[in-house]
C-alpha cells in the first residue's frame, strides 16, 4: 500500500505510522501535517530517515498541497484534526475549518484520484453522553448527539465521509473510537497530565466529582483496529472501537495511576468542572470484534503500566511541552472563574 497519513505528527498518527511500518515492511507512507501546537516532530525522530517514509508540512485544507500527494497514494488514513475539547470551547472556528472543511477537501481530492480506501478516524464523542449508573453503551445505531464544538465538527466530518460513499461511491470506512492513551500523548491531555504531574511532584487535578466515565483504549490497540478495518473491513461501514467492558471513572483512572506510581489519594486535587462535561461514554465494540476478529490486547492496567514506564523513560520528549500545557490550564481556569 501507498498511504497518505494526515496528522501523523500527532499522538495517534505518530503511533500508527510506527506501527504500520513495523508490521507492513513493503508499504510506503507520506505524512501530511500542518505542525500545529499538537504536533511533535520528535515523536517520529526514529523513523525520519526510513526510505519508506516521507514527511510533508502542509494544511489538509490546502488543495494545492493535497492534490499532488493524493496522486501518489492508493490509501488515505485521516487523523488530522483539532482534537482538544477544552480548546474547542474557547476557539471553535479552527475546529470547523480543519475538521469539516479540511476533511471535505481530502474527500474531494480522494474522489478525483480514485483512491482505493479512505479511512476516517473519528471519535465516540459524536454520540453525546450516557447517564451514569446504566448499562447502556454507544452502538452503531446510537443517534448522533455531539455536545462540544469538537464533537460537533467530528460528527459533521463523519456525515461528509459517508455522503461521499453514498453520492460518489468513494470507498470509505470510519472508526469511532473511545479515549486513547499511551506513549507520545501531549502532557496537556488527561492521562499524561496526571502522570507527568506526579513525576514533577505536583498533584493530579480532578474535574468536578471525578465520577465521569470514559472508555479507555491503549493506542497500539487503536492502531491494530484501524489495521483490521483497512485489511478486512467492509467498504462503506462504520466500526465502533473501545477498550473496556466495565465502566472506569476518571477517579478510577487517577487511582490506578497513583497505585502504579506508589502514591496515595493525598495527591489528588479537585478543580471546578468544565461547561457541558459529558457524564459517561461507553462503547459497544462487539461489532468489530465479531466481524473482523479484533480485540484490544492490553488490559487497562497493563496499558497504564506501559504508558507510565514510557513517560518515566522519556522525560526529554514531554518536559519541553509541560510548561506550555500547564500555562494553558492556568489561563483556562482564570477565564472560567471570572
Ligand atoms: N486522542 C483520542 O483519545 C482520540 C479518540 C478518538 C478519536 N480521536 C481522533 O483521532 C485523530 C487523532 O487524534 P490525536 O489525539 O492524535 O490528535 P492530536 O491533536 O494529537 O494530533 C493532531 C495532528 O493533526 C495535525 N493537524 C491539525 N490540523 C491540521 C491541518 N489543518 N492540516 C494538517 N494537519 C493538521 C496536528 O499538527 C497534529 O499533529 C483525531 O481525528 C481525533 O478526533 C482521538
Amino acid at each position: 500500500m501507498k498511504i497518505l497519513v494526515t496528522g501523523g505528527l500527532g499522538f495517534i498518527g505518530s503511533n500508527f505510522i510506527r506501527y504500520w511500518l513495523k508490521n507492513h515492511p513493503q508499504d510506503h507512507i507520506i505524512n501530511l501535517d500542518k505542525i500545529t501546537y499538537a504536533a511533535n516532530p520528535k515523536s517520529l525522530s526514529d523513523i525520519e530517515k526510513d526510505s519508506r517514509y516521507r514527511f510533508v508540512k502542509g494544511d489538509i485544507c490546502d488543495s494545492q498541497i493535497v492534490d499532488p500527494l493524493m496522486a501518489q497514494v492508493d490509501t488515505v488514513v485521516h487523523f488530522a484534526a483539532e482534537s482538544h475539547v477544552d480548546r474547542s470551547l474557547d476557539d471553535p472556528e479552527v475546529f470547523l475549518k480543519t475538521n469539516i472543511l479540511g476533511t471535505h477537501n481530502l474527500l474531494n481530492l480522494a474522489k478525483k484520484h480514485d483512491i482505493k480506501r479512505f479511512h476516517h478516524v473519528s471519535t465516540d464523542e459524536v454520540y453525546g453522553a450516557l447517564p451514569l449508573n446504566t448499562q447502556e453503551k454507544f452502538t452503531l445505531d446510537s443517534k448522533y448527539d455531539p455536545r462540544s464544538p469538537y464533537s460537533a465538527s467530528k460528527a459533521a466530518s463523519d456525515h461528509l465521509v459517508r455522503s461521499y460513499f453514498h453520492s460518489f461511491g468513494l470507498p470509505i470506512t470510519i472508526t469511532n473510537c473511545s479515549n486513547n492513551y499511551g506513549p507520545f500523548q501531549s502532557p496537556e491531555k488527561f492521562v499524561p497530565r496526571m502522570i507527568t504531574n506526579l513525576i514533577d511532584g505536583q498533584k493530579i487535578p480532578i474535574y468536578g466529582d471525578g465520577l465521569y466515565v470514559r472508555d479507555w483504549l491503549f493506542v497500539d490497540d487503536h492502531c491494530s483496529a484501524i489495521e483490521a478495518v483497512l485489511l478486512k473491513g467492509k467498504v462503506g461501514q462504520t466500526y465502533n472501537v473501545g477498550g473496556l467492558v466495565d465502566d472506569v471513572s476518571n477517579l478510577d483512572v487517577a487511582k490506578t495511576i497513583l497505585a502504579v506510581m506508589g502514591k496515595d489519594d493525598s495527591w489528588l486535587t479537585y478543580v471546578p468542572d468544565r461547561p457541558g462535561h459529558d457524564r459517561r461514554y461507553a462503547v459497544d465494540w462487539s461489532y468489530i470484534s465479531e466481524k473482523l476478529g479484533w480485540q484490544p490486547k492490553s488490559s487497562f492496567k497493563e496499558g497504564m503500566q506501559k504508558t507510565i514506564t514510557w513517560y518515566l523513560e522519556n522525560e526529554s520528549w514531554w518536559c519541553p511541552l509541560k510548561t506550555e500545557a500547564e500555562n494553558f490550564y492556568k489561563k483556562l481556569h482564570q477565564r472560567r472563574s471570572k
